[in-house]
This record gives structure tokens, C-alpha cells and sequence, in this order.
């Protein structure tokens, strides 16, 4: 053999050996040492209170979450957990993420209350991340950062307590501010997923080339582009095939009324399924965070399509079919709404713009 072969060989069974471990975690103690192998199982265990688990992987890493993993209760900042590395496949095997929701839970969210950890989780992977359980998030699940392509799926967000008053919420259900999945990234998949919440079942801030499809939102504010601030551009995202039950509306554009230099465009819906709109069946407003209040002219929204197959909401009655509020000229070109069908409701308002096509309220 050939002496570049031999050191060539050499350096393959070093890295191999190195990374070739299994590491388990069953303390934070633990993480420091396991993180480095290339197979990392996680647990059943409870984080101690006020601090974070965070876990920064090696390239091509296997993580299997073979028991729950509950978060001890403190207010503090957080988040919770916090998972980096490129190229890995996270099997959540069903097991839960417990965020001990009830505890901070006050109906105020982040707008006032107890501090809540937030987001509960931050995903700053590539790879795949899949058959994870989050129970009970404080306030926000998912936040989402992937550093290359990223498939999220069969996740389920359960923060279905929140819905109801408790002892600290003066009526208002517990829950609040706790979006589904916030993203600001390129190349995002997220399937095949369940969310019950309070707030957002999607939040896309930013971004390219995400695809949210084959998805269940229960109770929550739909599915959302937006709140958009200045100077972003979302560009390329793709709702299709969603359910979505009970929510105040099926989806949404929401910009900050006080943005500049941003660019909504190219977001494509096709056979979403939603029944029980409360509010709106789709609302695309500039004057967030107030609704249908003045509108700002800073975010440029264009190329907004239905497409086959058929979109079907079913507005409660009261609720508006859609509700559309433009700044003057920042609500661009003819936007192909064909293949969207409203049932129940009323005509809502439709202002400063005069380019959809093929949809008329009823
Ligand atoms: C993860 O560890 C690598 C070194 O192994 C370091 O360069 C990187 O900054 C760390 N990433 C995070 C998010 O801590
Ligand atoms: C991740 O995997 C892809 C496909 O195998 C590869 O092209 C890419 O370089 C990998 N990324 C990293 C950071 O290892
Ligand atoms: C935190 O409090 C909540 C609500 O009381 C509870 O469900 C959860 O189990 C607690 N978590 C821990 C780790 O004790
Ligand atoms: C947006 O960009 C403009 C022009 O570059 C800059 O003046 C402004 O501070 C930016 N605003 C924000 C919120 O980033
Ligand atoms: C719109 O976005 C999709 C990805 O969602 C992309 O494939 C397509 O090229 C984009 N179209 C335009 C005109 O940029
Ligand atoms: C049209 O947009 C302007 C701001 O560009 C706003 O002042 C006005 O209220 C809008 N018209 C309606 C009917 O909302």
C-alpha cells in the first residue's frame, strides 16, 4: 500500500473511533462528553430548574430521545432546549419534552406576568427531526434556524390545557403567545404534525423555500406569514393540504404597520381544509398589530395564489370570508385566488387593492 493510502486509512479509523461512540444522557452532566459521539441517546430525566439543555452535535449524528425529558419550573428566560449540528437525524421515538406549561401559565404570555422560557425549544439543525412530543410549552414551542435543508415531522404541540382559565389567568385561557413553530430560514419542511395552542400554528418571519403541508392546527390564530418587521423578505413558501379547526382564522399575512424595506412574496396555499374560522376565514393585514387598523406602506406583498387542489374554509357565522387592508400601492400586481372556496360568513373588507382574481364573497 501506498503511504498516502495508509495515513488516508489511519485517519479514517481515528475519526471513526472517535466519533464512533454512544453517549448517553441521563444528567446535564452528561452532555459534555456524549455529545461528541456519533449515536446520542437521551434519557428519561428532569432538567434542573433555570437552566438550559443544550446539545451541539457532531456532523452526521444519530439522537434517539429514548424516555421523557421534563423541564424543572423557574421563571427565567430560557429556552429549554437547544439542539445544533449539521446533517442529523433526531428520532423522538414519541417521547415527550414536558415545558411544565400550567406552572407559568397566566394569560398573559409575553406581553406581562411571570418571565416565561421562550421559545421552548430552539432548532439549529440540518437533517431530520421527527416523532418529538412537546407538552405544555411556557409560552412559544419551536423556534427554527436550521443551518441547511431541514425536514420536520410527525411532532406533536400539546399545549391543550392552555386553552382554559386557571387560578392566575382572571378568565382568560391560561395559554398564550404559545406559537407552534416560529421560522426565519431557508430550505424548511414541516409535515405530517400536530399543534393545539393559543397563538400561530406557523410564524414565518423570514425566509425561503419553506413547505408547511399535511399539518393539524386545533384552536389556535391559523397559519401565519408574518408578523413581517422591516427590512426581511419572505419569499417562497408553500401551505398546502393543512387542516385547520377552530382557530380565529385559517391563514394569514400580518405586517407591522411600522415596517419598511420588506417583501412578502410568492406564498402559494393549495388543499388546506378549515372549519370553525372564528374571525376571519383569510385576513391579510398591514396595520399589525392592530386588525384592519391603518395600514403601513413598508412591506411590498405580491404573488399571493391559490392553487388547484381547492382550498375549502368554512367561516363561523358573523366571521368575515377574507379581509384584506393594504397600504396604498404595497399590495402588488393580480393575485390568482381560483382555487379558494368560503362557506358560511360574510362579505368582509378588501382595502386599497383591486387584484384578486377569480374569487368573489358571497
Ligand atoms: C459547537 O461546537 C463547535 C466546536 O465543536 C463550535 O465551533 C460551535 O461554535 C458550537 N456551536 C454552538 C451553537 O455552540
Ligand atoms: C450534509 O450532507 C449532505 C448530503 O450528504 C452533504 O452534501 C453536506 O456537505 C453535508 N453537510 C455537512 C455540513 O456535513
Ligand atoms: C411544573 O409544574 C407543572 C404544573 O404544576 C407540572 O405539571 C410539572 O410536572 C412541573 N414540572 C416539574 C419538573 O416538576
Ligand atoms: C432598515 O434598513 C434601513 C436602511 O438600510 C435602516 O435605516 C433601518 O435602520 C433598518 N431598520 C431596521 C429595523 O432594521
Ligand atoms: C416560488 O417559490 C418556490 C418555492 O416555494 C420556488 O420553487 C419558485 O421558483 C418561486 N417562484 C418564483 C417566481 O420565484
Ligand atoms: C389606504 O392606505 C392608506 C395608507 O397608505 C390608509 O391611510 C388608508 O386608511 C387606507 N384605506 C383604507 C380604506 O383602509
Amino acid at each position: 500500500m501506498s503511504n498516502i493510502l495508509v495515513t488516508l486509512l489511519a485517519l479514517g479509523l481515528a475519526s471513526s473511533v472517535k466519533g464512533g461512540c454512544i453517549g448517553e444522557i441521563s444528567s446535564l452532566d452528561d452532555v459534555p462528553t456524549a455529545q461528541t459521539c456519533s449515536t446520542v441517546n437521551i434519557n428519561s430525566f428532569t432538567v434542573p430548574p433555570g437552566v438550559g439543555f443544550t446539545l451541539n452535535l457532531t456532523n452526521g449524528a444519530t439522537v434517539n430521545l429514548n424516555g421523557n425529558v421534563l423541564f424543572g419550573n423557574m421563571s427565567w428566560s430560557g429556552p429549554l432546549f437547544t439542539v445544533s449540528g449539521d446533517n442529523i437525524t433526531f428520532n423522538g421515538n414519541g417521547n415527550i419534552f414536558d415545558g411544565g406549561g400550567p406552572f407559568y401559565w397566566d394569560g398573559l404570555g409575553g406581553n406581562g406576568g411571570v418571565e416565561k422560557p421562550a421559545p421552548m425549544m430552539k432548532i439549529k439543525i440540518s437533517g431530520t427531526y421527527s416523532n418529538v412530543v412537546v407538552l405544555n410549552s411556557p409560552e412559544r414551542a419551536y423556534s427554527v434556524s436550521n443551518p441547511g435543508p431541514l425536514v420536520m415531522r410527525n411532532l406533536i404541540v400539546d399545549d391543550s390545557q392552555g386553552d382554559v382559565p386557571n387560578a392566575q389567568s382572571n378568565g382568560l385561557p391560561a395559554g398564550h403567545n404559545t406559537d407552534g413553530f416560529d421560522v426565519s430560514t431557508t430550505n424548511l419542511v414541516i409535515q405530517d404534525s400536530l399543534v393545539h395552542n393559543q397563538d400561530d400554528c406557523l410564524a414565518v418571519n423570514r425566509g425561503s423555500n419553506i413547505v408547511f403541508t399535511r399539518n393539524t392546527c386545533i384552536n389556535g390564530h391559523g397559519i401565519s406569514i408574518g408578523s413581517i418587521a422591516s427590512n426581511v423578505t419572505v419569499d417562497g413558501v408553500i401551505i398546502s393540504n393543512n387542516i385547520i379547526i377552530d382557530n380565529d382564522q385559517a391563514l394569514r399575512i400580518k405586517a407591522d404597520a411600522t415596517s419598511i424595506g420588506s417583501i412578502v412574496t410568492n406564498i402559494t396555499y393549495s388543499g388546506n381544509i378549515a372549519i370553525g374560522m372564528r374571525m376571519f376565514g383569510i385576513l391579510i393585514d398591514q396595520s399589525y398589530p392592530d386588525t384592519l387598523g391603518v395600514p403601513g406602506n413598508g412591506v411590498i406583498i405580491s404573488d399571493i395564489n391559490f392553487i388547484s387542489p381547492q382550498t375549502v374554509i368554512e367561516v363561523d357565522s358573523g366571521a368575515d370570508q377574507i379581509a384584506i387592508n393594504c397600504g396604498i400601492g404595497s399590495c402588488e400586481g393580480l393575485w390568482n385566488f381560483a382555487d379558494l372556496s368560503v362557506i358560511g360568513g360574510i362579505e368582509g373588507p378588501i382595502n386599497n387593492f383591486t387584484g384578486v382574481e377569480g374569487f368573489t364573497q358571497t
